[in-house]
């Protein structure tokens, strides 16, 4: 399964398999020993991180990633700073990428741009999230947390609280789920922020047990985790339309209260409102620890995809 990665893109992860994350999950275990050194593994590779949209999470673990396996970086924040804002395309400034790196991480507003760049470039390209549609690496990160809470993935009943409709982390989540045995998935949300037809085509062709509702309240007591995401304002074509469930939904001490002592509450961050912040410092919160896994979950994909070993 470690050829399955080799020098590949990483655009969706509907692309994997469970044999090849849980290959990932190897290697991530052997990175977590290395958690805080220097690996020379990378020595002499550049990785450009091309992150046209905001990002805390994705764009520094990538780089701290690289980086603490022997990799240069070189990164682009936004527009602004290129020869994009003097009307170059964007297929010329991948290949410009492509030919000063080795592997081009890109996040894009945009559904299609990482599909888009690895036509394009010769070197792999990793999704860092593209418009509402894929986070590939996201769901390798959140797969791992699973894994590493509750010693395995299926079985689980999960709950997907939040903006199902332009969430791509969500949406990625749910499909890296389907790659698994989940026992049940309850997708959460209020009803002009279901998820796609697209997504729960997935689920029905891959023969997944889910329910649409509308409350946490209903599924609180049944879940083992609780998967949630903010209100994603930026996507919403309508500004009204955001105005109509700003605050619609909110994870609060009084319906905790009713879950089951292990319930883990992921959140791929970051989080605005949709999670009352006492729960921070609770057993339940997961999310922290979850954000902290991303750098050894990509300094696995990095050692993966230029196919070296710890
Ligand atoms: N989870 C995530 O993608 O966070 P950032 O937007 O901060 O990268």
């Amino acid at each position: 399964m470690k050829t399955y990665f080799y020098q590949r893109d990483i655009i969706s992860i509907l692309d994997f398999n469970r044999e090849s994350i849980e290959t990932l999950f190897e290697y991530t275990d052997k990175m977590m020993k290395y958690a805080n050194s220097k690996l020379n593994l990378l020595n002499g590779k550049v990785v450009s991180l091309a992150f046209f949209e905001p990002s805390t999470r994705t764009r520094l673990s990538f780089e701290v990633a690289a980086k603490r396996l022997g990799a240069d970086v070189i990164t682009i924040v936004g527009e602004e700073a290129l020869s994009i804002s003097k009307g170059e395309t964007l297929a010329d400034t991948i290949k410009m990428l492509d030919s000063y790196s080795d592997a081009i991480v890109i996040r894009h507003k945009y559904e299609g741009v990482a599909k888009y760049a690895s036509e394009i470039a010769e070197h792999p390209v990793i999704n860092a999230g593209d418009g509402k549609q894929h986070h590939p690496t996201q769901t390798m990160i959140d797969l791992y947390t699973i894994k590493k809470f509750f010693n395995g993935i299926d079985g689980l009943v999960y709950g997907v609280l939040g903006d199902l409709r332009y969430g791509r982390a969500t949406t990625s989540f749910i499909y890296g789920l389907s790659l698994f045995k989940p026992k049940k998935i309850y997708m959460i949300s209020p009803e002009s922020l279901r998820a796609r037809e697209e997504v729960l085509h997935v689920l029905k062709e891959r023969g997944i047990a889910f329910e649409e509702r509308r409350n946490l309240e209903e599924v609180i007591e049944e879940l083992d985790v609780l998967y949630v995401i903010r209100i994603q304002k930026e996507r919403f074509p309508d500004p009204l339309e955001y105005e109509k469930v700003k605050g619609s939904y909110k994870v609060t001490l009084d319906v905790i209260k009713k879950a089951k002592k292990d319930l883990k509450i992921l959140h791929p961050l970051p989080k605005v409102d949709e999670i009352d912040e006492r729960i921070d410092n609770t057993p339940y919160a997961a999310y922290f620890t979850q954000a902290k896994y991303g750098v050894p979950v990509r300094m696995a994909l990095l050692a993966l995809i230029f196919g070296v070993e710890p």
